[in-house]
């Protein structure tokens, strides 16, 4: 018989039983629907609910269950539909009548909202995490890259000089935002619904305080049917990590083009490129594909999460089950790329030839050609116009600016002077952008500087 068969004349449809039953999914939120029902039954006993020896009785036996899950020696049944009751009826068996005295003054609607946020919670801990390491491997690999000079691009076209570390560095900066935004989710997941009842809360003297104590919540929440309805800490975990899979994409978009033939500025590790089945040649960057490809499930999950929740009564309604699958599937797609995308990232080679005379190419140095002119008294529009002609010219005899004669300069301006060549090196447009944010050397240390002292002082755990 179920749990709640009572008031029932005829079981349930074994098809409803499937249909039903959230247990295939949300058995991996065992170990927090068992830590929270000890803290409950402990808060029982304390509170003179239930006989303390009961409670005692009761925490022992969850514990026993506990390990005996984690050893693999239970089994749990689609008929006891979910997770909550699953462990509820092992209960029972193993300790009789002490068991049925567990759920007062609970309901699995609270039981769920509070299984569900210390299984968020941990795993928010575990992505910000990984999102170190992967920012920690930036930061180092921008170190080692200080002096690598590459093109930047806008619109796809190169447009002026930078280092790799800066462009690395960029990336950080995602990432640290990232990181931001899981710890404030954080903030929000960490309150403890417990006591919310079904929607109304409960006549019972629940000390809820205590319970919040016990679980390493940071503030109980402040209104019973929100505390059994709100599931905005799910819509913002997929968010942020929507994101997260935004960034990787764009990079392993990158990472892509980067190690296309045309491109040549890195070359993936055997270990993470794969090859054809016809083309004998051939070397994909599939790891990098598959995480851009895989951006897309995650966002799914956003999209369902808030079709799912978008105009629901208050306060639980069993749609809400359908969160489940969802959070979980994102929390495993960013889980599985972080760590991947951070050794592909670490066992890379850069070409740095490659890189610098793309960086030469294109004319990367033409603003930094008009600059010169302004720096010796021309007006920049002016400037501007005559690098310009001075580009077309060197487009129809194909060379680059630092390959023109001072005669050949002179025929633009008579401004231009020897000194021409060292200001458009390749070393001088990208040690001209001191600013702060900027691609210099000292500048991008400084931010480097900045990442690493975010990295130390990071932590994400409860107020
Ligand atoms: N398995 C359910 C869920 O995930 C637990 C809560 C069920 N509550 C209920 N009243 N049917 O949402």
């Amino acid at each position: 018989m179920k749990l709640w068969g009572g008031r029932f004349q005829k079981d349930t449809d074994k098809a409803v039983d499937d249909f039903n039953s959230s247990i295939r999914f949300d058995a991996r939120m065992y170990k927090e629907d068992i830590l929270g029902s000890m803290a409950h039954a402990e808060m029982l006993g304390k509170q003179g609910i239930i006989p303390k020896e009961d409670a005692e009785k009761l925490v022992k036996s969850l514990q026993e269950i506990l390990q005996d899950i984690e050893a693999g020696k239970v089994s749990f049944s689609v008929d006891a539909e979910d997770i909550h009751m699953n462990i509820e009826k092992i209960l029972i068996e193993r300790i009789g009548d002490t068991g049925k005295r567990l759920h007062t003054g609970r309901s699995r609607n609270d039981q769920v909202a509070l299984d569900l946020r210390m299984y968020l919670m941990e795993q928010t801990v575990q992505v910000a995490n990984l999102l170190k390491t992967l920012t920690l491997q930036l930061v180092s690999l921008s170190k080692a890259h200080i002096d690598t000079v590459m093109p930047g691009y806008t619109h796809l076209q190169k447009a002026q000089p930078i280092t790799l570390a800066h462009h690395f560095m960029a990336y950080s900066q995602m990432f640290m935002r990232d990181m931001d935004r899981l710890r404030d989710t954080y903030r929000r997941t960490a309150i403890m619904p417990l006591g919310s009842g079904a929607l109304a809360g409960t006549t019972y003297p629940l000390d809820r305080e205590f319970v919040c104590e016990t679980l390493g919540f940071s503030a109980i929440s402040q209104n019973s049917l929100d505390g059994v309805s709100d599931r905005d800490f799910v819509i913002e975990l997929a968010a942020d990590l929507s994101l997260i899979m935004v960034h990787l994409s764009r990079f392993s978009e990158e990472l892509i083009l980067w190690s296309s033939h045309e491109f040549s500025f890195v070359e993936m590790d055997d270990a993470y490129s794969t090859g054809s089945s016809i083309m004998p040649q051939k070397k994909n960057p599939d790891v990098a594909e598959l995480i851009r490809g895989k951006s897309g499930r995650v966002f799914g999950s956003l999209m369902g999460l808030l079709t799912m929740m978008k105009g629901l009564p208050l306060a639980y309604n069993k749609d809400m089950q359908e969160d489940k699958e969802q959070i979980f599937d994102a929390l495993d797609t960013v889980t599985l790329c972080l760590p991947v995308f951070t050794n592909m990232l670490s066992s890379m080679r850069v070409n740095k030839v490659q890189m610098r005379n793309g960086a030469r190419g294109g004319f990367t140095n033409a603003t930094d050609a008009a600059d010169y002119l302004v720096k010796k008294g021309m007006p920049f529009r002016e400037a501007h116009a005559v690098i310009g002609n001075l580009v077309f010219y060197c487009i129809q005899n194909e060379k680059s600016i630092d390959d023109l004669t001072i005669e050949e300069f002179h025929s633009f301006s008579t401004v231009f002077d020897k000194d021409i060549y060292d200001a458009i090196s390749m070393e001088a447009c990208v040690e001209g952008r001191s600013l702060p944010g900027g691609p210099a050397k000292a500048a991008v240390l400084s931010t480097i500087a900045a990442c690493e002292a975010f990295l130390n002082a990071y932590h994400c755990s409860r107020e």
